[in-house]
C-alpha cells in the first residue's frame, strides 16, 4: 500500500477505504461496493435484523410528501430505496444513480423482475451528470457517509434540485452515550464485522462500516452543514438512535443564511 493508496492504513489486516470527511476515498469505496455487491443485499437484512426495510419506509414517506414529479435515488447501490419509492409512488420518475456499476445491475434486474419502471444510471454524486433544478426532491440512503467531501456532496444535492425541492438523507449517526449505545457499539464493532467478513468474505468492508459511522458528523453537525448548503433541515432518529432522517428544503441560495 503506498502513502497515496485511497485505502486506510490503520488496518494492516483489512484493508478498508479511508473514512471521515474530506478524504481520498473514492476509489476505495467503489472497490469495495465492487466487491460485495453480490451479498449486499443479504447482509443488509441479516445484520440490521431487518430493521433497514422500516427505516427506508419512514425515509420514503418524508420524500414523496410534496408528491415530486422527478426524485433522485442518489447512492442507490442495489436499489432498495428506489424501489420502495417506486413502488409507493408509480407517478413518480425515478432516476436510481451510483458509481459502482455491479451495485446497478442488480439494482436494475430487481426493478425488472418486479415491472417498475426505474432509470438507473452510473454517476458521481460530487458531479451529478444533470442540469441544474432538475428533480423535485433527492433521496440518499447510507450513501453520504462514503463521500470523499460531504460539503461538495451536499452543494451538488443543492444544485440539481428545484427551488422548494426537498432532500431526505438516511444515514446511520455515530451511537450516543448511555447502555444502549454501548451495547450498539459493542455490536457494531465487535460482532457486525465478524458476521460481515463470514457472509460477505470481505472482512474489510465490514470493518469499515462501523469505523465510518464512528467518523461520522452527530445529527445537529449534519444539520449545520446542510444549513450552511442553504436547506432548511429537521431531522429525527430512528431505533433509539441507530439511524436517523435528515430532511432539507432548498430555499433562499447557497451562502445565504435561511431564518
Ligand atoms: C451502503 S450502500 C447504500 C445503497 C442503498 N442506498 C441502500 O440504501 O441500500 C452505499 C452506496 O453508495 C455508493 N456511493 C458511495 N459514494 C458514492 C459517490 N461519490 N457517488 C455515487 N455513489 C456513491 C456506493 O457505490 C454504494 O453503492
Amino acid at each position: 500500500m503506498t502513502p497515496d493508496s485511497p485505502l486506510s492504513s490503520q488496518h494492516p489486516h483489512a484493508e478498508i477505504p479511508r473514512v471521515g470527511d474530506k478524504q481520498d476515498k473514492a476509489e476505495g469505496v467503489q472497490r469495495m461496493f465492487a466487491d460485495i455487491a453480490p451479498r449486499y443485499d443479504l447482509l443488509n437484512r441479516v445484520l440490521s435484523f431487518g430493521i433497514d426495510k422500516s427505516w427506508r419506509r419512514a425515509a420514503a414517506s418524508e420524500a414523496l410528501l410534496l408528491g415530486p414529479a422527478r426524485l433522485l435515488d442518489v447512492a442507490t447501490g442495489t436499489g432498495d430505496f428506489a424501489i420502495e419509492l417506486k413502488r409507493r409512488s408509480p407517478e413518480t420518475h425515478i432516476t436510481a444513480s451510483d458509481f459502482v456499476p455491479q451495485m446497478l445491475d442488480i439494482g436494475r434486474k430487481k426493478a425488472q423482475a418486479r415491472q417498475l419502471d426505474i432509470m438507473f444510471e452510473e454517476g458521481d454524486a460530487l458531479k451529478l451528470p444533470y442540469p441544474d433544478a432538475s428533480f423535485e426532491a433527492l433521496t440518499c440512503a447510507f450513501g453520504f457517509r462514503n463521500f470523499a467531501d460531504y460539503g461538495r456532496g451536499l452543494a451538488e444535492f443543492w444544485r440539481v434540485l428545484t427551488p422548494g425541492g426537498r432532500l431526505v438523507i438516511l444515514e446511520f449517526p455515530p451511537p450516543a452515550g448511555g447502555l444502549f449505545g454501548s451495547v450498539f457499539r459493542f455490536y457494531f464493532r465487535h460482532i457486525l464485522p465478524r458476521i460481515g467478513a463470514l457472509v460477505s468474505g470481505n472482512a474489510g468492508a465490514y470493518t469499515y462500516l462501523p469505523e465510518s459511522v464512528l467518523a461520522f458528523p452527530d445529527p445537529a453537525r449534519l444539520a449545520r452543514l446542510m444549513q450552511a448548503t442553504g436547506f432548511r433541515t429537521r431531522y429525527r432518529l430512528l431505533s433509539g438512535g441507530i439511524a436517523a432522517i435528515h430532511v432539507g428544503t432548498k430555499l433562499g441560495s447557497a451562502g445565504w443564511e435561511t431564518l
